[in-house]
């Protein structure tokens, strides 16, 4: 057995007991390893952030996890069926779309998921950045391999919005807005942004990469000057720190379940549940779709997911990129 497998099954142990001491001598015993090895990955576990008590002869007990977003504490209290399945995490990437990418590429199925603490070279959409310091946001890139013809992938970027939306409803009371196509505001300032990126032929989607990147307690020095006005956090919103574990597995079980609301029912109740968060309908609003800017009132989404925008002169426009 690996010395990595070993460490995990005595957090194991001590995960299953929380709130009891369990000697070092039982812990050697359930799982055929000297004293000695117990202790070094105790230590080693204390290295990773676990707070763990050691009091002589009532053994070990688990206090509390580190605020990391390591797999084995992912995939424990996990409720879905396909979705972060298989999960890699990394303590730092370039951009988790990339290397989502690169893995879908060499065959990821639908469902994977890559996360890192931190990203040197986050992507945000139409070329611009994303700032991602570590530990401090959900920076995940899910690799999807959907049944269904490239036009259709517009709804998706709109289902992983109401899905996020859901998320944060549940672990934090926030109710949030979804501005046109996907992302997530509180009082107006952009608290999560997606990223979809895609390999598909004139008819056959290959795979999907959504990026999802959600600033959960990032403080304000985090953020540039220039951002500052833009963006915010969740915890600058709610003026607590979220935790990030429970936030993620409701992230990844309400995508699953909207996910599988869309397979089976089509777009019809996403685009309502989106209607419905939406604070870009029935506004003026701006779009720039390549070279070109549009004016006008935002009255709609359509059937596949595009934005109705009427001009002033009672011209109807459908956007499907854009701001
Ligand atoms: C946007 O500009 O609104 C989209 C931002 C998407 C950022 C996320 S963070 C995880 C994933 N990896 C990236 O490089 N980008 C996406």
């Amino acid at each position: 057995m690996t010395k990595e497998k070993s460490k995990q099954q005595v957090l194991e142990e001590l995960r299953k007991r929380k709130g009891e001491y369990v000697s070092g001598e039982e812990l050697s015993r359930r799982l055929g390893l000297s004293r000695t090895a117990i202790w070094k990955h105790i230590k080693a576990l204390r290295r990773d952030g676990y707070q763990i008590s050691a009091c002589t002869r009532r053994g070990y007990t688990l206090l509390c996890i580190p605020d990391r977003l390591y797999p084995e504490e992912v995939t424990a209290g996990l409720k879905t069926t396909w979705l972060g399945r298989p999960f890699y995490y990394y303590e730092e990437v370039g951009s988790t779309n990339q290397v989502a990418k690169d893995l879908a590429e060499q065959g990821a199925p639908h469902g994977a998921a890559v996360l890192a603490e931190g990203q040197t070279s986050g992507r945000g959409r139409l070329g611009r950045g994303w700032l991602s310091p570590a530990g401090k946001g959900i920076w995940l890139s899910l690799v999807l391999r959907p049944r269904v013809a490239p036009w259709q992938l517009p709804q998706l970027s709109l289902l992983a919005a109401v899905g996020v939306a859901s998320a944060i409803k549940e672990i934090t009371g926030l109710e949030v807005g979804i501005k046109w196509p996907n992302d997530i505001l509180s009082r107006g300032k952009k608290l999560c942004g997606i990223l979809t990126e895609m390999r598909a032929e004139v008819e056959i989607t290959q795979y999907v990469i959504l990026g999802i990147g959600l600033n959960v307690n990032l403080d304000i020095e985090d953020f540039t000057r220039d951002l500052w006005p833009l963006a915010t956090s969740l915890k600058l919103e709610l003026g607590w720190e979220v935790p990030r574990l429970p936030l993620l597995q409701s992230l990844l079980y309400h995508l699953e379940g909207w996910y599988q609301i869309w397979e089976k029912e089509g777009f019809v109740p996403v685009r309502e549940s989106w209607k419905k968060a939406s604070v870009t309908l029935g506004r003026l609003v701006k779009v720039e779709a390549g070279n070109e800017v549009y004016e006008g009132r935002a009255i709609d989404i359509d059937g596949e997911g595009r934005l109705l925008v009427e001009g002033a002169d009672h011209t109807l426009r459908r956007f499907t990129y854009g701001e």
